[in-house]
């Protein structure tokens, strides 16, 4: 009896499990939230707390010690729907990885929107992380989207070479030792990006293939054109990763000439995923959810358009087809200007500007048109500093005044 149990696919055993999790959990909780609070210490092994008819299931998972160990890690994660909780049962060892690459994302977020209005702030003590922002459906929900998607990959990706993780290595595709048609040879260890984006697919995307239970058909459809939007952003960002993998060879043979030269794969530094899904975020392009429920297509009030959609030509010149790689919004974006507690928008008071720049850091942009604080501000430094035989070093300090300006 015990046995046949055993028997029973993970996600029947997990129902119990599924079933007791505490809806604790604010709105709209999200597993970037891992990001932020990395992973917790598994669970202490849980009695079964004294519950009615769901003893068995448990028996079952306590009897198999790998089963145990999974549930001990993945029942105590803040932030994840049923699916993705499925998907770090099957694969406990990565959901370090998981978390790694939120943290990556949202760290990027943050570097590449330091000078802008919306800096890409979090709230620590809101699963949802991004609240309103996430929610919203514009240029700036494409990019977190976008870009946490694309640190799943990368992460789990580097974690697959570094030999941490027990389901995946270096691309097997790649490492047998033929020889290529140019005279050289796959070698080490290539990046199997190929595990780390299925992972995130699997992962990541797996919100949007959730459907919810509401029955009202208007929030079915409102969800179903956000989950495409988001589905298209994780994508993309994906899809970043993806163009920017190098190829890195090395030559052997005697003295320097390279009689034969291997080769292999590596992922690119994160930096660079976030600087080019930045540009991607600058010409992101608005859709309408119309023609059925599979097509998006361009809002055809294209800004960047010009204005003669009628001349010679234009109707097709405008409508430039939609391509994996762009990042798609429904929304326009808030102005980011003003406090608005109820939406987590900061606003850009208080922010440091730039007086003399012309980019977004300009006080002009950055404060919206109300002005800027000038605060003189003084810089203590060691300066002209010497060395001294033998062996110290003597400096002076040195005081520096600088202007600084704030947004009013
Ligand atoms: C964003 O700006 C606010 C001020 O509006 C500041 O308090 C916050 O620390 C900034 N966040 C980041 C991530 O730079
Ligand atoms: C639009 O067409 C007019 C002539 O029909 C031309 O003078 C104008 O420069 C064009 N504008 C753009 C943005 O191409
Ligand atoms: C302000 O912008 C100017 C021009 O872009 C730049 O040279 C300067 O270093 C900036 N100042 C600060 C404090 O960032």
């Amino acid at each position: 009896m015990g046995q046949a149990r055993l028997a029973l696919p993970l996600p029947v055993l997990l129902l119990p499990l599924l079933l007791r999790a505490p809806t604790t959990s604010a709105a709209n909780a999200n597993w970037m939230y891992l990001g932020l609070v990395g992973v917790p210490p598994p669970l202490q092994q849980a009695a079964p707390s004294g519950g009615s008819g769901e003893g068995e299931g448990l028996d079952v998972i306590l009897d198999d010690p790998e089963l145990a160990e999974a549930r001990a890690v993945c029942g105590s994660l803040p932030g994840l729907i049923g699916a993705q909780t499925n998907v770090c049962m099957e694969h406990p060892s990565a959901i370090k990885s998981i978390a790694e690459g939120a943290r990556r994302g949202i760290q990027e977020c943050q570097f590449q929107f330091r000078h802008e209005r919306w800096n890409c702030s979090t709230n620590e003590h809101e699963q949802s992380v991004f609240g309103y922002i996430l929610e919203r459906g514009s240029k700036e929900t494409a990019f977190i989207y976008a870009v946490t998607s694309a640190g799943v990959a990368h992460a789990v990706t580097q974690a697959c070479s570094g030999g941490e993780l027990t389901d995946c290595g270096c691309d097997p595709g790649i490492s047998d030792q033929r020889t290529t048609p140019q005279g050289w040879k796959w070698g080490g260890c290539s990046d199997n990006l190929h595990y780390g984006l299925q992972f995130s697919r699997k992962f990541v995307d797996a919100p949007e293939r959730t459907k919810p239970n509401s029955g009202d058909p208007k929030a079915r459809k409102q969800f179903a054109v956000r989950a495409r939007m988001n589905l298209h952003n994780n994508e993309a960002g994906r899809q970043v990763v993806s163009s920017l993998l190098r190829m890195h060879c090395r030559c052997h043979g005697v003295s320097g000439s390279c009689e034969l030269k291997t080769c292999w794969r590596t992922l690119p530094a994160f930096s660079e995923v976030g600087d080019l899904l930045k540009r991607k975020y600058r010409q992101a392009v608005q859709i309408t959810a119309s023609r059925g429920r599979r097509r998006m297509r361009r809002k055809s009030k294209n800004p960047r358009s010009g204005s003669n959609q009628s001349n010679r030509g234009g109707r097709n010149k405008w409508k430039r087809s939609l391509s994996k790689g762009d990042l798609v919004h429904i929304h326009k974006s808030p102005d980011y200007c003003v406090t608005d507690p109820a939406r987590g928008i900061a606003g850009t008071s208080g922010r440091a500007c730039n007086k003399t720049g012309s980019g977004a850091q300009s006080c002009d942009l950055l404060c919206c048109g109300r002005g800027y604080n000038t605060q003189v501000v003084k810089h203590v430094e060691r300066c002209h500093c010497k060395f001294v035989w033998c062996c110290y070093v003597t400096c002076k300090t040195c005081e520096t005044v600088m202007d600084r300006h704030t947004c009013k």
